[in-house]
């Protein structure tokens, strides 16, 4: 009975760290938008210096899809040719990293933007 309870118990904490070792199904709402609002949305809405100059807009799911003047910023399901991944970790030219002038995002924020293109870019 008591090894009985001991095995079940080891089970289930087993199953609960694997569970929060695999990766997570990241969510538009809950963890990409606050990210935009924190580090793209002061500049990248109508009338501010990086939507005028840009045409983009970052604060909702449809105006981050439709891009801006230099097209689609999200390519579902591929971040690594993804214009919003490129610029955030950097990868474009070191003059146009995104936020413009300011210190690169938490390595946490640029995973979650990561995996978020890779799992389809899809609004929840
Ligand atoms: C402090 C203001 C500011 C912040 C914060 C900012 N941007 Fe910008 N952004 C600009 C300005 C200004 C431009 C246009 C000039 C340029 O390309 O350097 C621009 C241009 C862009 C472009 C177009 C680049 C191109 O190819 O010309 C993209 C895409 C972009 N921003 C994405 C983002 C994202 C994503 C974030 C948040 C992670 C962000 N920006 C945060 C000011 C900002």
């Amino acid at each position: 009975m008591c090894m009985k309870f001991i095995l079940r118990a080891t089970l289930l904490s087993a199953v609960a760290i694997l569970g929060s070792c695999s990766l997570k199904t990241v969510s538009y709402s809950k963890d990409v938008q606050p990210i935009l609002t924190r580090n793209c949305s002061e500049c990248h809405i109508s009338g501010k210096p990086g939507f005028e100059a840009s045409g983009l807009d970052t604060s909702s799911y449809a105006a981050l899809m439709k891009g801006g003047k230099f097209g689609a910023l999200v390519k579902p399901g591929d971040a690594f040719t993804s214009a919003l991944n490129m610029l955030v970790e950097g990868r474009a030219h070191p003059s146009i990293r995104m936020p413009h002038g300011k210190e690169k995002l938490a390595a946490g924020d640029i995973e979650t933007l990561k995996n978020w293109v890779n799992q389809g870019a899809k609004n929840d």
